[in-house]
């Protein structure tokens, strides 16, 4: 499959990707033995990993779509706030949350409290990715694919002012693309 034009470099394939998501769903398999957890995908960037990921379980779960707004726009984020309140209720629920990328933290520290204090009975969480040197609130995922370090990632569902989620493979964006 040929680069896209804006992209700088391919740091992971389609099936790195798929390798990575099989190795993942086992680990999860492991913890959720003889439990029915609530997946919820972060939206909308980790849609194209959830949907890979729960099928790739072995567990059943059940499935809620989340979408989180950041006030500020850009490469970085800001004020986060849920659409609503949650469109389901956590109560007693063993709560998998399953992210695209962890960047600041802020977004699954902020949804982990909140399910929390919704009386979720555990939350964990799934990323694919992990910038953790770009952490300005402490967190750590539970289960992560790969880390990354500089630059901003696109494809399998990760965006730049909504472009790029359908590419199958996760790359490098070119710096002149979003230097703003
Ligand atoms: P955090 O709250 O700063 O951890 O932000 C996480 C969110 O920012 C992710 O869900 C992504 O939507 C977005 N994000 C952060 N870094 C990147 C990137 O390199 N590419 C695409 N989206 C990113
Ligand atoms: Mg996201």
């Amino acid at each position: 499959m040929k680069l896209h034009a804006d992209c700088e470099k391919l740091l992971f394939s389609a099936e790195e990707i798929a390798a990575k998501v099989k190795d993942l769903a086992a680990r999860l398999d492991e913890e959720y033995r003889g439990k029915t957890p609530l997946a919820v995908c972060v939206l909308k960037g980790a849609a194209f990993f959830f949907c890979d990921l729960v099928r790739a379980m072995d567990t059943p779960v059940q499935v809620e779509f989340l979408r989180v707004s950041s006030y500020g726009s850009g490469v970085t984020s800001g004020v986060l706030r849920t659409e609503r309140t949650f469109p389901f209720d956590p109560a007693g629920q063993d709560v998998l949350l399953v992210e695209d990328i962890v960047d600041s933290g802020k977004t699954l520290r902020f949804l982990k409290e909140s399910l929390l204090s919704h009386g979720a009975k555990s939350v964990k969480t799934a990323t694919l990715l992990d910038k953790p040197s770009a952490r300005t609130v402490p967190f750590s995922a539970d289960w992560k694919g790969f880390d990354v370090d500089g630059g901003f990632v696109v494809g399998y569902g990760m965006d730049y002012a909504e472009k790029y989620r359908d590419l199958p493979y996760i790359a490098l964006l070119k710096r002149e693309i979003y230097r703003r």
